[in-house]
């Protein structure tokens, strides 16, 4: 079967889906942690691939960046691929000199000044919105077993990169006590909650909005390995 933009079977795709923003780093992960691997997509270059974690089916597949992205991605594997859970795996730019650079952050909810949820279900949204407790709270017990700090916080879900207003930030830490920038999860989390699904995002401090610190390609690729020893052991 396939759909517009994901060519594979719905076998081919485990219920758990771990998803970067960058399809390369899902070819990435899959190479690295995963056995048995298959790839299940390549439509546009969104490639997927389903493995086994410590014996466990999982698999891994780009979203793209923004909410658009995310929003066909996530709603393809949940509506039409059966996909139980996604858990957005991705990095942030921080909004308070709380956090470091190369934190590990779990959202408590996702903030957006976006339309896509009331465009998407033709009615009001909530400008935040939750991922799935039961998720957040295996992602929690994963990283005390693993020993690995996690920070937990509102994230801003944005649709814009580069604002015009460089210190906005400041007003939306205060107003909406959002910690962090990503472009995806308020469109993941929206989509798990019309079609009753699971979602969760971890993030990783790639830059600071603060203090204009950002990591190299290199420095982000180990920080990116504590996240995703995260969010597999969750799985398994
Ligand atoms: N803005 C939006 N998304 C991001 C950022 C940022 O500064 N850093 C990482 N993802």
């Amino acid at each position: 079967m396939s759909t517009p933009h994901i060519s594979a079977e719905k076998s081919d795709i485990a219920p758990v889906v771990l998803m970067p923003g960058d399809p390369l780093r899902a070819k990435m992960i899959a190479e690295t942690y995963l056995e048995n691997v298959t790839q299940f997509n390549a439509v546009r270059n969104m490639f997927g691939y389903t493995g086994t974690y410590k014996g466990k089916a999982i698999s891994v597949m780009g979203s793209g960046m923004g909410m658009p992205s995310i929003g066909i991605y996530s709603y393809e594997l949940f509506k039409m691929y059966d996909v139980d859970t996604i858990i957005r795996i991705g990095s942030c730019g921080a909004y308070t000199d709380a956090l470091d650079l190369y934190d590990v952050i779990l959202a408590t909810g996702s903030y957006s000044e976006s339309t896509y949820a009331s465009v998407q279900s033709g009615q009001d949204a909530p400008d935040i919105l939750a991922p799935s407790p039961s998720v957040n709270e295996a992602l929690e017990a994963a990283a005390k077993d693993l020993n690995i700090p996690i920070k937990k916080g509102i994230i801003h879900s944005s649709d814009v990169f580069y604002r015009q207003d460089t210190q906005h930030f400041k007003r939306l830490h205060e107003e909406k006590g959002v910690i962090a920038v990503e472009m995806e999860s308020y469109a993941l989390f929206h989509n798990a909650h019309v079609l009753g699904k699971h979602a969760a995002c971890l993030l990783t401090v790639s830059d600071s909005l603060v203090t204009h610190e950002a990591t190299t390609a290199e420095e982000r690729q180990n920080a990116f390995t504590q996240m995703m020893e995260v969010a597999l052991s969750q799985a398994v």
